[in-house]
């Protein structure tokens, strides 16, 4: 496969099993993440393993000017597939919460996503073809009381997503929303949550979903069948009650 795929916060979790199953199919990965030592080892194991290109591309993304050097670097690759993998989420009130804290996850989860999937669309756009997964969260569905900014940004990610799905539509970019739910990587501990409440989807999950959605050209998918349930339901019920059942589930 000529070209390049990236993915963001290819570090671990998520974004590491992306990696991981786009090298698999045949893909050249640039990896980005600020943990430069786990970029290094997961590009020798993938080198290792499918015999891919693999550059690892150390950056905090939450930095306008490490983010404009990505950018411009982007600009001059052929990328055929771009994956907004990098995000975080904080448990707590937001009055209690640091403000650089979430403006951190606002630029990381929004703006640092919109910028990088406006760098390569143009692209893709001019060659025919391309996809960019989003990954935004089962957390898009409704707002989630004590994890108020990361569903906010993640109702964005999954806007945003299915608005440039629609305007795609007819080509062959492709651009998909991914909705896990909790999912077994470092997220809750990032977010300062430390509860083990429900049963969580593994990383292999998440990612077949991801790419058989994408075969199928859909503008997102849950992943997991009760969670696409649980995601359907928040919209039968009053935004109050959906709310109050979110801000239970979460801290509970
Ligand atoms: N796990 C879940 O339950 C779940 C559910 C729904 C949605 N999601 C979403 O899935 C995505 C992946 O999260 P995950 O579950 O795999 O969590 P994770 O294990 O904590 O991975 C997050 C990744 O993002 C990277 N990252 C964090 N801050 C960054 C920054 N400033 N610049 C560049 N990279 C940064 C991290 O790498 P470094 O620390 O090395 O920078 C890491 O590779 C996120 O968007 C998350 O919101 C997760």
């Amino acid at each position: 496969m000529s070209g390049w795929a990236v993915v963001t916060g290819a570090s671990g979790g998520l974004g590491e099993g992306y990696a991981t199953e786009l090298a698999r199919q045949g893909a050249n990965v640039l990896l980005v993440a600020r943990s430069a030592d786990k970029l290094t080892a997961l590009a020798e194991r993938l080198r290792r393993e499918f015999g891919v290109e693999v550059e690892a591309w150390p950056c905090d993304l939450t930095n306008r000017g490490s983010r404009a050097v990505l950018v411009a670097d982007l600009m001059s690759r052929n990328v055929h597939t771009l994956v907004n993998n990098a995000g975080f989420g904080t448990l707590g009130e937001f009055v209690d919460l640091e403000l650089s804290r979430i403006q951190a996850e606002v630029e990381l989860n929004v703006v640092a996503l919109t910028e990088l999937t406006h760098t390569v669309l143009p692209g893709m756009k001019a060659r025919g073809r391309g996809a960019v997964i989003n990954i935004a969260s089962t957390g898009a569905f409704q707002p989630i009381p004590k994890f108020s900014t990361y569903a906010a940004t993640k109702a964005y990610v999954l806007r945003l997503s299915v608005g440039l799905w629609g305007e795609l539509k007819g080509t062959d970019v492709r651009v998909l929303a991914v909705c896990p739910g909790p999912t077994e990587t470092s997220f809750f501990d990032v977010a300062g949550d430390d509860g083990v409440r429900v049963r969580r989807r593994t990383v292999e999950q998440v990612v077949a979903s991801s790419f058989k959605a994408l075969r199928k050209r859909r503008p997102y998918v849950v992943d997991g069948f009760q969670n696409a349930i649980l995601a359907q339901t928040t919209r039968l019920v009053p935004t109050s009650l959906a709310t109050s059942l979110a801000g239970w589930v979460a801290t509970h």
